[in-house]
């Protein structure tokens, strides 16, 4: 991405993160979901949020469909637009870590290097996580009826059809969405937020 802005300088901000941090009670950061259309990322994404922020904590789930009707309703599914897509996801996602939040993506992003790319914007904060399901169950799931669409070719670009998807090679945490149920995952998730985001008694 080449930068058009010059003469910009970056200001310090004077809360710092760990005094927000503390404030908060958690740590904040990204929980970065990838995986096929139909793997679980809006299910699990939407039932963590509620779980987390009944227990008290800051928490905001970003997710594919409602950010393609605003942020980017200028871009459509080709690898170009697809990676501008998870470019400004990437940055918005990094702003709201900053302000304190455990901030939820949900979006497919198919492409190793745009996930590093977030990874990037976000630094020690990003997590990914891997919402581990073959494309046969997604298909045989179906929740939007797309993969039927895409079959018939009325959906062009489709991720596991006919625009490839490139798993994680390093992710954070695996989730098997597969063979186990979205209580068991939400319930993986959240022992890793506790892990990774709570700070233990008197630290
Ligand atoms: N372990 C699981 N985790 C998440 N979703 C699951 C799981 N098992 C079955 N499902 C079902 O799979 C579908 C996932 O759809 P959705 O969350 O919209 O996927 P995505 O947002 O990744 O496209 C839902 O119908 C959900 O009920
Ligand atoms: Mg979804």
């Amino acid at each position: 991405m080449v930068q058009k802005s010059t003469n910009i300088t970056s200001v310090e901000h004077r809360v710092p993160r760990d005094v927000r941090w503390k404030a908060n009670g958690h740590r904040g950061g990204i929980l970065w979901f990838t995986g096929l259309s139909g793997s679980g990322k809006t299910t699990l994404a939407f039932e963590l949020e509620k779980r987390l922020f009944d227990r008290g904590f800051q928490v905001y789930v970003l997710d594919g469909d409602n950010i393609r009707h605003g942020l980017s309703a200028d871009l459509g599914f080709s690898p170009a637009d697809r990676q501008e897509n998870i470019r400004r996801i990437g940055e918005v996602a990094a702003l709201f870590a900053g302000a304190g939040n455990i901030t939820i993506s949900a979006f497919i992003s198919p492409y190793r290097e745009d996930r590093r790319q977030a990874r990037r914007a976000a630094d020690d904060i990003f997590h990914e996580i891997y919402l581990n399901a073959d494309v046969e169950t997604c298909e045989k799931r179906d929740p939007k009826g797309l993969y039927k669409k895409a079959r018939r070719g009325e959906i062009p670009d489709f991720t596991g059809i006919s625009a490839p998807y490139e798993a994680p090679e390093n992710p954070e945490l695996i989730v098997d969405t597969r063979s186990r149920s979205v209580e068991q995952c939400v319930n993986d998730i959240l022992g890793y937020v506790e892990q990774n985001f709570v700070p233990a008694k008197g630290r």
